[in-house]
């Protein structure tokens, strides 16, 4: 159900929105008012998540195909504007989190895989959609990460396409407000998707324990606490912020060693997410061919 107004007649796409914080940034999008284009895989769970917002009586389609493929990125952003008209935001939200090694072991293909899903698909997206933003005076918001901001041990090329990110859409923010369009970063914390469960990741429980006692408030976030800065940002209540990281983190930038464990009970209770778990863990955590 439609139950705000703060997307009302925008039109969304979101990437890497069938599953973890894509999926609850797209479902946020339908319920204040926008009509979403959910892109994805095709093996990811894209369909479900459009059956399901349109369950809700809110507007959403599909797309799937390999986002970080020009010809694909432009086909997603020609089907958003042929059935809903225009295209007033891009979430650059797609990742993977393939492999955890110390350098010495890391595989190549695994750094090669993040360049292609972590950042090609951000440039390729962006560039295919500015021509459309450039109409609406619309706004893109790209994945950043704490990693991007401090670096994460085992995963270091990951934290790097992180920073890249960052400085790409701060470079964009500058250039793009010629057109009247703005641009901006959410950089996740820990959060509750697959990526951060030894059981759905490539991380181990000793990795896990340890990011949860990183962050002063104890526990990972939700995918919908992210979704909801996410909405911000690319409302127009935002209509001044351009260039900005905003961090959705759990403190974890701004602590230092094992905080985690004096955490008040208050903040550290994992809140129930509202996607169903297994389906939040159904993400995209390995190479695929
Ligand atoms: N989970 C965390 O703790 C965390 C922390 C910081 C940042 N992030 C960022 O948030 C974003 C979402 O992460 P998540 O945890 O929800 O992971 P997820 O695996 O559940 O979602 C990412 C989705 O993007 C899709 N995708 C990746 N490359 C694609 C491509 N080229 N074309 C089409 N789809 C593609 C994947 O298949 C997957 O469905 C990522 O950019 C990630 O870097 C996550």
């Amino acid at each position: 159900m439609i139950t705000g107004n703060r997307l009302k007649d925008k039109v969304a796409i979101v990437t890497g929105g069938g599953s973890g914080i894509g999926e609850a940034i797209c479902k946020k999008f339908a319920q204040e008012g926008a009509s979403v284009v959910v892109a994805g895989f095709p093996e990811d769970p894209v369909e479900k998540v459009v059956k399901e917002i349109q369950k809700e009586g809110e507007v959403a389609l599909g797309y799937t195909g390999d986002l970080s493929v020009m010809g694909e990125a432009e086909s997603c952003v020609k089907l958003a504007v042929r059935e809903f008209g225009k295209l007033d935001i891009l979430i650059n939200n797609a990742g993977v989190f393939p492999e955890v090694n110390m350098l010495q072991d890391y595989s190549e293909e695994a750094f090669d895989y993040m360049v292609k899903n972590n950042l090609r698909s951000a440039f390729v997206m962006s560039k295919a959609a500015l021509p459309e933003l450039h109409k609406t005076k619309g706004n893109i918001v790209s994945a950043g990460s704490e990693a991007g901001k401090i670096g994460i041990a085992q995963n270091a090329p990951y934290g790097g396409t992180k920073g890249f990110m960052h400085a790409f859409m701060k470079g964009l923010a500058v250039e793009q407000a010629q057109f009247g369009v703005r641009c901006n970063l959410v950089g996740p914390g820990p959060i509750d998707t697959a990526w951060t469960h030894a059981s759905t990741g490539p991380m181990d429980s000793k990795m896990v324990k340890t990011m949860k006692e990183a962050t002063p408030m104890g526990r990972r976030g939700t995918p919908e606490e992210v979704a909801n800065v996410y909405l911000f940002l690319a409302s127009d209540e935002a209509s001044y912020v351009t260039g900005a990281l905003y961090m959705v983190d759990g403190g974890i930038t701004v602590a230092k060693g094992g905080v985690g464990s004096q955490a008040d009970s208050s903040m550290k209770d994992q809140p129930d997410g509202e996607l169903e778990l297994k389906h939040s863990k159904d993400g995209h955590t390995e190479i695929r061919n």
